[in-house]
């Protein structure tokens, strides 16, 4: 057993300073959780509920096992766009009749629930989870389709919805619809694709047109319920195998559907689990408010891997990566976790090395980025930088045991990609609220281009605009700073939630489970190469 030695002084004033500014940052997380949770508001909750239907989180609460987590996905995305927080979706890792499934619920008091380009981007990765991990998908339909306005972000990209639920089936994951209002038009496609389907009587609506576009298309007069009312479908056309009596009713039959799958998980099952030896309450203390003065991961391994016991590897080479073996909930997983932000030649080739061995002993690995990027300079580009971050880069993108990664600082440049960013297709991504991630930092990319600017004037000949510059370098700081903060990210779907930092060890726990649905996955080619 090797247990990490702890030097983290909770009594010292920088580890009060670090947690009230964590704190901070989790009270303004909270604000914006709530707003996804209240969806399109008062109005439209009681409306909804005045016509005696259950809001979208009040049916996952009663389609999961009882006292069951939910690892809720994406809760911030389309924040800071002109979209309501959360995208008019709730979508999410739940256990229903004990078999872990993705969960995607529309949510109609937002918008009337249409997809919006943000809702499809997350729906998107909702059911890219699924296919990667093999978890059932569940949908839980009452949607006004594309929001019409975008409907040029959304009608050709959104032909993948579809695509993935028949792939999904395809792949031997099951799909689940349960029909609780309106799905038209391309929506219709949601109940057609998916391999189970059950619709509630006098509430669900699921045609191609509607009746004031069948009247224009063909003059025919309709209805909504002999257009494409349940009970139409559950007796005439087939499309419902199975009749709700109401909403609760529905959510009844969709567990009866998930028991009935007969489900095995076909990954490695956890070993005993041990309590990390450390507070995870602690963890609020461990980052700074200011990502230029480093901190030691070590810290936060601590507190997240069983009896905080970690087997560290090379750790006097490269040292400022740090990687090595733990279990986390009972299952082995390798650790990559920057030490001092910056990644040099020997950091990079140590990578490189421990990604070939974890893929060799087929041990899935974790990734805590605090990452300013690859060293620059004449030195290191003397000694083959560029080389060895390939090296680093090309491990981490060929390597076949899945991949999580927590964004806990820094995540600038390279160091990103290196470090297992969402490009890379790690099996989750998540940022604590003091992530930052750009191309580079604020400062340095004014720099850089107020030095292009300056050298472009001359060439042309002309004087360069001082004034001008202090501006511009001012202008593009703030905004890059604001574009590289967490929310705005989560926002944009480049991770897959913002967590409180003390809940990192149940997430990634879940994680290792959910990835465990699927078979272990196929070696790649070549053996270890000694770096
Ligand atoms: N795109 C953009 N906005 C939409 C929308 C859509 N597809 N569907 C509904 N909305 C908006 C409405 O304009 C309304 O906005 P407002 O409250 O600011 O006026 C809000 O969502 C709620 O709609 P409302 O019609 O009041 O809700 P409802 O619960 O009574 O009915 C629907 C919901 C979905 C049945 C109804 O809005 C509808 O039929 N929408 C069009 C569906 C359609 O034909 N889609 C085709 C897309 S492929």
């Amino acid at each position: 057993m090797s247990l990490i030695a702890s030097g983290l002084d909770t009594a010292a004033p920088e580890y009060g300073a670090r947690r009230a500014a964590m704190l901070a940052k989790l009270d303004d997380l909270a604000a914006e959780h709530a707003k996804a949770v209240a969806g399109g508001g008062p109005k439209y909750a009681d409306r909804h509920r005045e016509r005696g239907k259950l809001l979208a989180r009040e049916r996952v609460e009663l389609l999961l096992d009882p006292d069951s987590p939910f690892l809720e996905l994406s809760p911030l995305a389309a924040w800071g766009s002109d979209f309501p927080v959360g995208a008019s979706v709730v979508t999410g890792i739940g256990v229903v009749e004990g078999v872990e499934c993705v969960v995607v619920a529309n949510d109609p008091t937002v918008r009337g629930g249409a997809s919006n380009p943000w809702t499809l981007r997350k729906t998107l990765r909702a059911a890219d989870i699924a296919l990667k991990n093999r978890l059932p998908l569940i949908n839980l339909v009452e949607s006004g389709g594309a929001d019409l306005p975008t409907q040029k972000e959304i009608f050709i990209p959104g032909g993948q919805v579809f695509r993935d639920l028949t792939r999904l089936s395809a792949a031997g994951v099951p799909t689940i619809a349960l029909v609780f209002g309106t799905s038209t038009a391309g929506g219709a496609y949601v109940p057609g694709m998916s391999d189970h389907v059950v619709m509630v009587r006098d509430r669900a609506k699921v045609f191609l047109g509607g009746p004031p576009l069948v009247k224009v298309a063909t003059g025919e007069e309709s209805d909504d319920e002999s257009l494409g009312g349940a009970l139409l479908h559950a007796r005439d056309s087939g499309l419902a195998d199975h009749l709700a009596a109401d909403e609760r009713d529905a959510l009844r039959l969709g567990r009866r559907i998930v028991r009935r799958l007969n489900w095995r998980k076909l990954g490695r099952a956890p070993g005993p689990v041990t309590a990390p030896v450390y507070d995870e309450d602690e963890l609020l203390g461990v980052v700074p408010e200011d990502l230029r003065v480093p901190f030691d991961p070590r810290e936060v391994i601590a507190r997240i891997v069983d009896g905080s016991d970690f087997d560290e590897f090379k750790p006097l080479y490269g040292d400022s990566l740090v990687t090595g073996w733990a279990a986390l909930h009972g299952y082995p997983i390798g650790i990559l976790a920057n030490a001092r932000g910056v990644l040099f030649g020997a950091e990079s080739q140590k990578a490189a090395q421990f990604i070939q061995l974890a893929d060799q002993t087929r041990t899935p690995l974790l990734f805590l980025q605090n990452t300013t990027g690859y060293m620059v300079g004449r030195e290191y580009e003397r000694s083959g930088i560029v080389k060895h971050g390939s090296m680093m880069i090309n491990a981490v993108a060929n390597s076949t045991v899945p991949h999580i990664t927590i964004v806990l600082g820094a995540s600038y440049g390279a160091g990103n990609y290196g470090m297992c960013g969402r490009a890379f297709d790690p099996r989750f991504l998540f940022a604590w609220p003091s992530a930052k991630s750009a191309v580079m930092g604020p400062a340095q990319l004014a720099g850089v281009l107020s030095i292009v600017g300056r050298a472009a004037a001359e060439s042309r000949g002309q004087v360069y605009d001082e004034e001008g510059d202090a501006a511009m370098r001012a202008m593009v700081e703030s905004q890059v700073e604001a574009e590289s903060l967490a929310f705005f990210l989560s926002g944009r779907l480049y991770d897959d939630g913002v967590i409180d930092p003390r809940d990192t060890r149940t997430v990634v726990g879940l994680c290792l489970s959910a990835i465990n649905n699927a078979a272990e996955p196929a070696p790649g080619g070549f053996g270890v190469f000694r770096m």
